[in-house]
């Protein structure tokens, strides 16, 4: 028997239509609330059932009896909209539901129920696809043994998660999102044709009431939770009207164990390096770059590149590696950002943080790198002022460049580019001692990073630009006024 089925384009919502036969491994459904997310994962997976191709599919939730009331009624629900019932078998108490033209099915089940979600199978092959609803709610190790369960056997696989980003810290923007593992489709109440004009006004209005739920539910923004140091509402406003990266990679070079030569850009979308501004467009500039090395744990090496003049931040590394290869990469980063000088080229100034190890600094020097920062050290014995290279961050000098930094945060907010960066920024609080830092799990590094680059652009010298005055003046001098002026003042 051949059955026709047809379904209109104008029952889904357009912002979905391009996922509709998407077969990626992971496919990510997330964004504000009422957004049209769980309904069309629903429509989608009718489609794929009546489909004749094997699909078999596990809907879950962190709890099981939530499927009876979200998830279960949502496939009857399109079922019924499209008229097949006639062509699906349910069963209610189990909670299956069968297509009788191709023999997919699907099972519900909650993540709680290990030994149930191990014990399930289909009459029909096996699983090939997993829906997880509400993903923000289930534990990451959860999320895992799902992954395992997929692994195998001969037909396509697909996990789809649907949330909402209720935390910008939530373990899964960093393992489906950040990592670029997922296919990522974004949707907003603006992209859901069914709403009722109530509903809308419901959503908005909550900007009146609750920051947090607009911000999160309407706007679908990665919420904040907690008292944040840098200015949330203006990193927000950057972050949602950034550019791409132009270039995304690293460095490559020779290096015969003296010295680095031959440096060349390597183009790699995995890569760790982001370039937003390429050197000297659209003029001639002087950059500074400032880094911030990998303390004990998980923490990464930065560097920040800076146009001096108008602390535009031009690039950005990070990377978890080893100081050696974290320094040449450094070392690379500051001569492609050099000034090209009429009769020489002067490398950018680098200031690395000192505290932890003070090995890439020295390696830079080992290297013949030609411009570090250098800081004031006061010598404990002798008390004389040496000049010593990276920046220290104490007790005095770390809250000053960050309430810098937080300034430039509040006036300056489109000078930074990097997305990871701004991110962090709105992870950073104030702790009960009242110190500047990550919450715990989180980082600093991109902070720290980007506030000592601008804290050593006040070492980068710019030649005086010639004075030209159009007027002549005529200086009447006058007999210079006699009177006690202190101490003599030397000039040097
Ligand atoms: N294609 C559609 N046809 C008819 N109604 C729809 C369609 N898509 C969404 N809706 C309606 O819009 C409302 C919101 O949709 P849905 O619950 O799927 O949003 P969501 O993005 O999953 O929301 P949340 O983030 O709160 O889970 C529901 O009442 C749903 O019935
Ligand atoms: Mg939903």
């Amino acid at each position: 028997m051949e059955v026709n089925i047809k379904i209109s384009k104008k029952v889904f919502n357009e912002v979905y239509l391009p996922y509709l036969d998407n077969e990626d491994r992971y496919l990510v459904f997330y964004g504000g609330g009422s957004s049209g997310k769980s309904y069309f994962i629903a429509q989608r997976y009718i489609k794929k059932l009546i489909t004749p191709r094997r699909c078999n599919l596990l809907v879950t939730r962190q709890t099981g009896d939530t499927n009876r009331k979200s998830t279960f009624p949502l496939l009857k629900q399109v079922i019924n909209d499209w008229n097949l019932s006639k062509h699906f078998k349910i069963n209610e108490s189990d909670m299956r539901i069968k297509s009788l033209l191709t023999g997919n099915e699907v099972a519900f089940a909650g993540l709680d129920d290990v030994e149930k979600i191990k014990s399930i199978t289909f009459e029909n092959g096996e699983l090939t696809d997993i829906w997880v609803e509400e993903a923000t709610e289930c534990k990451e190790a959860d999320i895992n043994q799902l992954k395992v369960r997929l692994r195998g056997g001969k037909s396509k696989k697909q996990m789809v998660l649907s949330f909402n980003p209720i935390n910008i810290q939530h373990w899964i923007k960093k393992h489906f999102i950040d990592s670029k593992l997922a296919t990522v489709c974004f949707s907003t109440y603006k992209d859901n044709k069914f709403l009722t004009d109530d509903d809308r006004k419901a959503l908005e209005d909550l900007q009146y009431t609750d920051e947090y739920t607009y911000n999160v539910y309407g706007l679908g923004n990665w919420g904040i939770l907690g008292k944040t140091v840098f200015d949330a509402r203006k990193i927000q406003e950057r972050l949602n009207h950034l550019n791409k990266p132009i270039k995304t990679g690293y460095f490559l070079y020779d290096y015969d164990g003296v010295k680095i030569t031959n440096i060349k850009w390597q183009n790699d979308k995995n890569g760790y390096i982001q370039i937003y501004q390429v050197p000297h467009v659209p003029k001639q500039t002087k950059y500074c770059i400032g880094g911030d090395t990998a303390g004990d744990g998980s923490d990464y090496f930065t560097g920040h590149v800076l146009d001096a003049k108008t602390g535009i931040q031009v690039a950005v590394l990070k990377h978890q590696f080893d100081a050696d290869l974290y320094t040449k990469q450094m070392y690379c980063l500051g001569k492609y950002y050099a000034y090209k000088g009429r009769e020489n080229n002067e490398d950018a100034l680098i200031g690395i943080e000192a505290n932890f190890d003070s090995f890439p600094i020295r390696e830079l020097q080992r290297l013949g790198y030609k411009n570090q920062y250098v800081r004031e050290k006061i010598d404990e014995y002798t008390g004389k002022t040496e000049k010593r290279f990276g920046f220290k961050t104490t007790s005095i000098t770390r809250p000053t460049i960050l309430s810098n930094l937080i300034q430039i945060v509040r006036e300056h907010v489109d000078t930074i580019n990097d997305r990871d960066t701004l991110e962090e920024l709105l992870t950073i609080i104030r702790n009960e001692k009242g110190r500047i830092e990550a919450p715990e799990g989180g980082h600093d590094d991109q902070m720290m990073g980007l506030a000592i680059a601008h804290e050593i652009r006040n070492q980068v010298v710019f030649e005086k630009e010639p004075i030209v005055t159009e007027y002549n003046f005529n200086f009447k001098i006058e007999k210079p006024p006699v009177g006690d002026y202190g101490e003599t003042i030397e000039i040097i």
